[in-house]
């Protein structure tokens, strides 16, 4: 990134380069062209609609559709043009089924189940409004943090839907999300491999048993490179990969971060020691301190609202007013609190994106 166009930029702020995200995009289609399964991109990274429509267009045929995580972000998207929603999500407070439901009158949304309960309130909403939901049984892969165990647990519970009058299960979706951090690509490929082999199972079961499931879908970016060997997978739903981030980078180096938190040195408060102007409320921590683009000997001393203090390595000098850039630890939870981010195309400025769907967490 040019330094003399970021220093245009007010801070603290998020600058997105484009070219990396393109070719974080690129890497993603060139993928998918190498195997039979499609691309349900997940937005609830970038949370802008125009990054959904690139990725898309760059995919071509085999992008099907958009996941989402929350009703509210389906309802942006809805709104911005995309008419096959996954939320890849259960939809659990009354007001929020509702709200799905009524999607549902002009575009295609649909959510993941996990429960008899969350079944019954979804098919009774469904039909007040007379509308047909299309559902898909979440299976736990491992993760234990939503979805019914595979195999008898997700028979038992499609014969549930299978009785309700206004709901219609099309699919599994499977996320193994806590094989992502896994940094020995053998081991993450072997375990990735066993759970789409217990989804694929879950899937067999089910027509066994007079059901006629074909669509399966599954893995983030850490995950995706693996699951379409599995015969039976047909879609993969990765989000993070299009920006990246430090957390990734790590275990896909092929994905380059795209996007930095950009501060400036605003005091000079002892030798070494710097305080610069963004704090948590530009930056979350909650899943790990950001990185120092250019100075891989910086370190955070104290973080607070507004603030960070850090020292400097042993060969880094700043002046006060120089730029800054940090590379998140998380990216999703980071664009969260933005409303805009600055964005650099080709070493010139582009303009300032609005973040339409941040803040959507419901
Ligand atoms: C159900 C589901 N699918 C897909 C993803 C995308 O994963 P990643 O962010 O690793 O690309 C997530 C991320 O939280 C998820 O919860």
């Amino acid at each position: 990134m040019e330094k003399n166009t970021l220093e245009n930029i007010p801070t603290p702020a998020l600058v997105l380069n484009y070219d990396i995200m393109e070719k974080n995009m690129r890497y993603m289609a060139d993928f998918i062209e190498r195997t039979k399964v499609n691309l349900r991109h997940h937005t609830k990274t970038a949370k802008i609609p125009l990054i959904a429509h690139l990725q898309m267009k760059i995919v071509g045929d085999s992008a099907k559709g958009i996941a989402v995580a929350k009703v509210g972000e389906a309802e942006i998207y809805a709104q911005c043009g995309f008419d096959d929603i996954l939320i890849a999500n259960q939809v659990i407070d009354p007001h929020h089924i509702e709200r799905l439901v009524l999607l549902n009158k002009y575009t295609l949304t649909r959510c993941v189940v996990d429960s008899q309960k969350n079944v019954v309130d979804l098919n009774e909403a469904a039909k007040k409004y007379k509308i047909n939901l299309e559902v898909l049984i979440d299976i736990d892969l491992g993760m234990g943090r939503t979805g019914v165990k595979p195999r008898d647990p997700a028979l038992e519970l499609a014969n549930f839907i299978k009785e309700q009058s206004n709901l219609n299960l099309v699919g599994l979706q499977g996320y193994e999300g806590h094989l992502t951090p896994q940094t020995d690509n053998e081991i993450r490929k072997q375990q990735t491999e066993e759970c789409m082999k217990e989804l694929v199972a879950t899937r067999d079961l089910l027509n066994r048993n007079g059901f006629n499931i074909d669509y399966l879908t599954a893995s983030g970016s850490g995950t995706f490179m693996f699951s379409p060997q599995v015969e039976g997978i047909t879609e993969i739903q990765p989000g993070t990969y299009v920006f990246s981030d430090d957390h990734l980078h790590r275990v896909v180096p092929e994905f380059e971060p795209a996007v930095s938190i950009l501060t400036t040195v605003q005091n000079n408060t002892a030798k070494r020691l710097y305080t610069l102007d963004a704090g948590t409320k530009t930056f979350p921590t909650g899943d790990g301190k950001p990185i120092f683009k250019d100075y891989p000997r910086c370190r955070f001393r104290v973080i607070t609202e507004e603030h960070s203090q850090i020292k400097a390595g042993p060969n880094d000098e700043f002046q006060l007013g120089q730029k800054i850039e940090l590379i998140p630890a998380h990216i999703c939870i980071t664009i969260n609190l933005h409303d805009f981010i600055h964005v650099i195309k080709a070493g010139e400025y582009i303009g300032k994106w609005p973040i339409l769907a941040r803040g959507k967490n419901y």
